[in-house]
């Protein structure tokens, strides 16, 4: 059996090592044959492909971006790269003529959608849940979203000293799309005093009294941990809002780190390898066992999977009720 594998939409941290869980699986357990597609589902139209050996394989768990290239080509949206071309039609014949009987795509939301698609089209297809953002839905976990809290976690620590010493604010923001669990994740491991989250509506009066309470009660700085999509005014990036916003309503000097792209670098947390090894495997498992149309998924601490029906269209976002905030609130954390 010959599958294909993709890697779609951002990158981050543990990809590599899904890839090499994966292929090894399938090559060394099942004795398949696999092809590496590059570019995510941009590959596939293109025809950019190349076989994935074993021996490509050694070292991967341990670097970060992802060896086959990604995309954010969305299969079923016209787009200018290929006007006029029937894309989904194109797509079925390069699988069939590259003589491919399954694909593996991971990827997030919108792959989770696009694969959906593509397996009522009849395309044997299994997917894996990756993004530092962790809002697909069905899965406790996807692989990156550790890697991308720790590399937050670390800079937020950094920050304290330097808020402590100017008697500052810090303002930190955090990628997360539309989801606030990277800021509540690495605001809580951090010791964030604030974290706003899109989730949580906030009242920038309310902060600012907050902040104003902890230097009555000695605290002369605070840390602010925001996600990036929080609701803000105007186009500015929601770290510079809430800046602004923050020394307008004290007079306390307040600045403001964007973290941004470092969250998606670098080589994954072992939590991150082991994950992407074990979600590997058990696409593997699925494909050899012929069940389709289905995305691996973390429940408990198990390997689980389930039908993609069931998770496109749908994003996995933080609740009021989540342990996590309700023990912030407990510690005294502000969510606005
Ligand atoms: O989905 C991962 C992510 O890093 C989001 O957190 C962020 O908003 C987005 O991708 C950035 O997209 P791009 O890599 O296309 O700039």
């Amino acid at each position: 059996m010959r599958i294909g594998i993709l890697t779609s939409g951002g990158d981050c941290p543990g990809i590599n090592a899904t890839i090499r869980g994966v292929c090894k699986t399938a090559i060394h357990h099942y004795g398949m044959e696999v092809t590496g597609i590059h570019n995510g589902f941009q590959g596939l139209l293109t025809g950019e492909v190349q076989p994935i050996t074993e021996d490509m394989l050694s070292g991967l768990f341990m670097q970060g971006g992802t060896m086959l290239g990604a995309s954010r080509e969305s299969v079923f949206k016209r787009d200018d790269i290929m006007p006029g071309v029937d894309k989904p039609t194109l797509i079925a014949k390069n699988i069939k003529s590259m003589g491919l009987d399954s694909l593996v795509c991971i990827g997030g939301n919108s792959t989770m959608t696009t694969a959906a698609k593509m397996a009522e089209m009849g395309i044997n297809i299994v997917t894996i849940p990756k993004t530092i953002d962790n809002d697909v839905w069905g899965t406790d976990f996807s692989f990156g979203f550790d890697s991308a809290v720790s590399i937050a976690t670390d800079a937020i620590d950094r920050l304290h000293s330097t808020a402590n010493s100017h008697r500052r604010i810090m303002v930190i923001e955090v990628m997360g799309h539309r989801a606030g669990w990277l800021a509540l994740y690495s605001g809580l491991a951090a010791g964030g005093d604030i974290i706003l989250i899109p989730e949580i509506p906030y009242d920038i009066h309310r902060i600012g009294d907050c902040i104003l309470q902890r230097i009555k009660n000695g605290k002369p700085y605070s840390i602010v941990v925001v996600g990036e999509g929080i609701k803000t005014e105007g186009k500015k990036r929601a770290a510079t809002y809430i800046a602004e916003e923050i020394e307008y309503e004290t007079g306390v000097e307040t600045r403001e780190t964007v973290l941004g792209y470092i969250q998606r670098g670098g080589t994954p947390t072992s939590f991150d390898r082991n994950l992407a090894t074990m979600m590997g495997g058990c696409a593997a498992e699925l494909i050899a066992s012929g069940r389709f149309g289905r995305m691996v998924a973390l429940r408990g601490n198990r390997m689980h999977s389930i039908s993609l029906d069931e998770v496109a269209g749908k994003v996995k976002l933080v609740t009021k009720n989540n342990d996590l905030v309700q023990q912030a609130l407990r510690l005294g954390v502000c969510f606005g």
